[in-house]
């Protein structure tokens, strides 16, 4: 079977060799994704083959992305393939959580369990195959932190350089402390995300440097094995509502072409609803999706949010994400800065814990039900892209109430937890116990 590009624009769907170096559409400009002609996917044996490889000691069945080839059937053959062993991530009850979310289950699907932290490897392992498969020597991205981290360490794991490109001073010291550790070649660039991505995109094409940024189309096949992953844990049957944040909204338009593709290839009956979260500072999908006519989005020109994994006011799949929420019948919702912060301390308490940004998740929720949009008695996955110990030092400010939102009003620690500073005094502290 072939693999090729193919426009998006549906006025367009111009089709490429899938060994150019292509990220945007030359004929319109238009997003680009990963198409398969002659693809025929039969469900029931594929089925029986992805769980059988659960039990398997071959590394690429042990990848949670690989494992699930299949869906992602862009290589010609495996010789390219570097795995850390992403995926495998555990979606975890949370009755503590569901009921602050007002519902009466909720489960979270949580990538913070990745090998970075992150969901991104599971987009990064494919991203870093194309590269090599394309026999590219240095990779870069812009990133609010996450993908940095994931593509330092898969490339270098892949003996290619990489280059990252962030927004100076605006991202988590866990997620700096990986690019560096990992080995890559780190600028901290005076700039907002958005302005870095422009200036690096300019870059790359001039010096031949691969671009790993969602726009990627690659990195979208590999983060559709979320979606995968969690169908083939619940035996199949869909949920409801499937909650994610949304920033650059990559992975709002992996889900959603996953969807469409397990929907169309009969793995699933129904197609879950998609509700993307943004924080209320860096919204503009949320503005793009509330408008009368959503023809295009107007973007952000100074994001802000605690939550800097989704600090980003130009997303650049916006046209994907909107045609896949529209498509699962999906709503957009957005949070405050004491909504996100709130919603994280319960799901830390649940013993689960994950960054900021993927708390909008929850907080979304608690809003959605309020308003109707989902039942209380959905059954409702909601994604945590990260881990929690992504970003500390956010943490600590909250529990010690420290924690200041970016217009500088002090964000209530509803839910402190204060660490106690005692004497080497065994009667005090017996006191206080
Ligand atoms: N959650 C986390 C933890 C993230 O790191 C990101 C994106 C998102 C949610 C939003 O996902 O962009 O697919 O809508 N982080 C990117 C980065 C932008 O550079 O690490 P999205």
């Amino acid at each position: 079977m072939s693999s090729k590009l193919i426009c998006f624009e549906p006025t367009c769907r111009a089709q490429f060799a899938v060994t150019e170096v292509l990220y945007n559409c030359p004929k319109c400009g238009g997003l680009l994704e990963a198409h398969y002609p002659g693809w025929n996917l039969d469900p029931e044996p594929v089925k029986s083959v992805w769980r059988a490889r659960r039990i398997s000691n071959a590394p690429l069945d042990q990848s949670g992305v690989w494992r699930y080839r299949e869906i992602i059937p862009f290589l010609e053959n495996f010789d390219h393939v570097v795995s850390l062993r992403e995926g495998n991530t555990p979606q975890l009850a949370a009755p503590a959580a569901a009921q602050y979310g007002g519902l009466h289950r909720l489960t979270f699907k949580h990538q913070g369990f990745n090998p970075t932290g992150s969901f991104k490897d599971n987009g990064m392992t494919c991203g870093v195959a194309q590269a090599l498969r394309l026999g590219m020597k240095r990779v870069a991205c812009v990133s609010t932190g996450n993908t940095s981290a994931s593509m330092a360490a898969y490339a270098s794991a892949a003996g290619i350089e990489p280059l990252i490109f962030i927004p100076h001073g605006n991202i988590s010291y866990g997620k700096l402390a990986q690019a560096l550790e990992y080995g890559a070649r780190t600028f901290q660039v005076e700039a907002n995300f958005d302005q870095i991505l422009a200036l690096v995109r300019g870059l790359a094409e001039g010096l031949g440097i691969y671009l790993l940024n969602s726009i990627n189309p690659f990195r979208i096949e590999g983060q559709k094995t979320i979606i995968v992953e969690m169908l083939d844990q619940r035996d199949w049957n869909a949920p409801d509502w499937i909650v994610l944040p949304g920033g650059n909204l990559g992975n709002t338009s992996a889900f959603g072409k996953a969807l469409r593709e397990l929907k169309h290839w009969g793995f699933i009956q129904k197609m879950p609803r998609l509700a993307v979260i943004q924080a209320e500072g860096a919204a503009p999908f949320y503005e793009l999706f509330r408008a009368s006519e959503r023809r295009r989005l107007e973007p952000v020109g100074h994001p802000e949010t605690l939550a800097t994994a989704i600090k980003i006011g130009d997303p650049v799949s916006w046209p994907k994400a909107l045609r896949e929420v529209e498509e699962s019948n999906g709503v957009v919702e957005k949070v405050s800065e004491q909504e996100i912060a709130d919603a994280k301390a319960v799901i830390g308490k649940c013993g689960i814990g994950c960054e900021p940004a993927s708390a909008a998740t929850l907080a979304g929720m608690r809003k959605l039900t309020a308003e109707g949009v989902i039942e209380r008695d959905a059954d409702v996955v909601a994604v945590l892209t990260g881990n929690l110990l992504k970003d500390p030092d956010y943490i600590y400010r909250y529990h010690t109430g420290q924690l200041d939102a970016p217009d500088g009003t002090r964000i209530r620690s509803t839910f402190a937890n204060q660490p106690i500073v005692v004497p080497n005094d065994p009667e005090r502290i017996a006191s206080l116990l």
